[in-house]
């Protein structure tokens, strides 16, 4: 079940100039990743990594006042998190969320499967891992906090690296018009097994922290 908190953080931004619907080209490959087996294949992995080495040079741009806002809201209400906490960054880009997730966690790590867009992350805050989150050079059970800001959501990576007590944040910084968007309610569904939590909007975002459903008790014998 998802928890929806009422909203702290006031949007006081400007509506996106332009908007992501769900015609948008990543929007519909956000959702097959998520939802369709097989929706992630080479030639796909070979044009999204284009797609954004090409974008790097720009991905500064992108920035925007409250950006950092959902992420901050998830870290202070969307915990507690296990500590002390490795935390892995996927599609960290160009880094604009690491510093913030070096200052909470004692760990991070920065993934992301373009080189330019890692290449342009400051080399000072996380190590940077260039890999596909289809298939994480990682243990199972290895990450107590996935942290996903626009990034694709692959779901039996995540279940397959997270802790059984590991959280993971989803963060879309411009909310629904984000292009890479999916609601709590998606994330969750897209999850292998039953997944609790808590989300909200704050600034021009959304965000949920997730973690897996308690499992119930076997009843006593007699
Ligand atoms: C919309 S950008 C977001 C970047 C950053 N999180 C931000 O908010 O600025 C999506 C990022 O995910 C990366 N990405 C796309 N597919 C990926 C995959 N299969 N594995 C790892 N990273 C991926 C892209 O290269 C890109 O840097």
């Amino acid at each position: 079940m998802i928890t929806n908190l009422p909203r702290v953080v006031a949007d006081r931004t400007a509506p996106p100039v332009e908007p992501a619907g769900p015609d948008h080209p990543m929007r519909v490959v956000t959702r097959q990743v998520a939802f369709e087996p097989g929706g992630w294949t080479d030639e796909r992995r070979a044009r999204v990594a284009d797609l954004f080495d090409g974008l790097a040079p720009e991905w500064h741009t992108r920035d925007h006042p409250g950006r950092d806002q959902p992420l901050l809201d998830a870290l202070d209400r969307g915990g507690p998190f296990p500590e002390p906490a490795t935390a892995l960054e996927i599609g960290s880009g160009t880094g604009m969320a690491t510093g913030r997730l070096a200052e909470r966690f004692t760990r991070v790590v920065a993934l992301d499967l373009a080189f330019e867009m890692l290449r342009r992350a400051p080399a000072d805050q996380a190590p940077r891992v260039q890999a596909d989150a289809d298939a994480l050079p990682l243990p199972n059970l290895s990450v107590d906090v996935a942290v996903l800001v626009n990034a694709l959501l692959f779901p039996a990576e995540l279940d397959r690296i997270l802790t059984p007590a590991g959280r993971l944040v989803w963060v879309n910084t411009r909310g629904p018009h984000t292009p890479i968007h999916l609601s709590a309610d998606d994330v969750a569904t897209a999850m292998p097994g039953r997944w609790d939590g808590v989300a909200a909007e704050a600034g021009p975002g959304t965000w949920c922290v997730l973690r897996r459903a308690a499992q119930a008790e076997p009843p006593a014998q007699a």
